[in-house]
């Protein structure tokens, strides 16, 4: 099938490459040249584990190019908006300036029988509005959710936990799912659920899930603070609690928190869509669970105050980890940042190692100091923080690291060390939510 995909940011360059290796013939679009640039010469513009792979062998089949141009997507069948739904400045909502730029820009090029298949996360409500403008088109709405992980993105493309449909009623509908189930043809052949719905429930299923899984964070980070005051250990609770399937492990890391693209700004829109819709009341405990997330932040610097015996005035602090989560380059709202911004701000002199985000936290905080490696950024130190949970990290030689630094103080931020391994080797370990 000929499909084109609007918008190649994290989401849409992964659908594009994957569309591509679904067998389909593939446009991406984007309006940043430097983008289509790197897409078209097979380089991934971010990092994400197995892309550059992807791209390369989809665009060695020639079923996939990218273009600046966006007439190049008639004679597709069906049309992937992939723009981003970034928080407004100074406000909770989404901003749709480029859902609603992308929409419009698409409809002058559509032809009878056409799917227009929105995927970016919007306010319930944003579907039945653009289906509207598409009334006269040809063309069908159709709302399919995304929900890929940054660092699986490839996996959880080409093999989804579910796809998500949400149609219009009656025979547009019915076609438009067919034409759909042909997209996904290989997927739904390997028995992914899937879940034909309306067009508010197809939106609605995306923010609710991103606010479960933030509730869940939020709720062991909320146990953390009971721990940290009754000197009971959260790992423990969170495995012990865990074991019962209804509760389950997953999603029950406490530690910095969560940050990103998606979790923090989706469940912000989610109550500013809720108070225009008059049920705001429904949403005020993702209040909570913002506050509890942006909470253990502050805790952590507070931690790093104790360390040092009251003050972080002058010390020299490493934080090990920029990106929100390991096997990203992502610093959106990264938790690690932004402690180590406010330690710096606060009068420490910060030195930030990543494996691949020091580019784009440089960018976000030039005023911090970057070092290519562990080693490197914990060279004289008074407090080492492991802030993001690459692999390389978890797997530090206590006994190594204590060569380099000038006081032996780890804090370990996302409760991923063996505090037992670090003791031994002289080490004074914290964590949030531990003894
Ligand atoms: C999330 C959703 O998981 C995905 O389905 C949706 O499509 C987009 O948003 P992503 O932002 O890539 O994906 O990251 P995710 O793996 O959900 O982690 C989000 C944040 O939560 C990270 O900062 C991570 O460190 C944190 N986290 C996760 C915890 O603090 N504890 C946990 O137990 C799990």
């Amino acid at each position: 099938m000929r499909v084109s995909v609007i918008g190649c940011g994290y989401l849409g360059a992964v659908h594009a490459a994957a569309m591509a290796k679904l067998g389909h013939e593939v446009v991406g679009v984007d309006l940043d040249v430097a983008k289509v640039n790197a897409l078209t010469a097979g380089r991934a513009p971010f990092y994400e584990p197995g892309l550059t792979e992807l791209l390369t062998e989809t665009l060695a089949t020639g079923r996939l190019r990218f273009t600046t141009d966006l007439a190049e997507i008639a004679g597709a069948r069906v049309h992937f908006v992939c723009v981003g739904t970034p928080q407004k400045r100074g406000e909770f909502a989404a901003d749709l300036v480029y859902v609603d730029a992308a929409f419009t820009a698409v409809l002058p090029h559509m032809s009878d029988g056409d799917l227009v298949v929105g995927k970016s996360t919007v306010p319930v409500g944003t579907a039945e509005r653009l289906a509207i403008d598409f009334e006269d088109s040809g063309a069908t709405l159709v709302w399919n959710p995304e929900f890929l992980r940054e660092g699986l993105a490839v996996q959880d493309t080409l093999h989804p936990n579910r796809l998500v449909y949400g149609v219009p009623t009656g025979m547009p509908g019915e076609n438009a799912q067919l034409v759909l189930d042909e997209v996904y043809a290989a997927p739904l052949s390997e028995g992914v659920p899937l879940v034909v719905t309306d067009y508010a429930t197809a939106e609605l299923v995306k923010v609710a899930a991103n606010s479960f899984l933030a509730t869940k964070i939020s709720f062991i980070n909320a146990m953390a603070e009971l721990c940290e005051a009754t000197g009971a250990d959260v790992t423990g609770l969170a495995e012990a609690i865990g074991y019962d399937e209804r509760i389950g492990r997953k999603f029950l890391n406490a530690g910095l928190g969560f940050g990103g693209g998606c979790l923090p700004k989706d469940i912000r829109a989610f109550m500013a869509r809720a108070g225009e819709l008059g049920v705001d009341q429904a949403l005020s405990f993702l209040r909570e669970v913002d506050s509890i997330n942006m909470r253990r932040r502050v805790r952590m610097v507070d931690l790093a105050r104790e360390v040092c015996n009251g003050s972080i005035v002058g010390r020299r602090i490493a934080v090990l980890g920029a990106a929100f989560k390991p096997n990203s380059d992502d610093v959106r709202d990264s938790p690690a940042l932004s402690v180590a911004a406010q330690m710096q701000l606060q009068g420490a002199h910060v030195v930030v190692t990543d494996p691949q985000a020091i580019d784009n936290a440089r960018l976000k905080w030039p005023d911090l100091t970057f070092a290519a490696t562990a080693e490197e950024a914990a060279t004289g130190v008074d407090v080492v923080l492991l802030a993001t949970e690459w692999a390389e990290y978890c797997e530090l030689d206590p006994l190594q690291l204590a060569k380099v630094v000038r006081e032996k103080r780890i804090l370990d931020g996302r409760n991923v060390l063996d505090p037992g391994a670090w003791r031994a080797a002289g080490w004074t370990y914290r964590a949030l939510g531990r003894r």
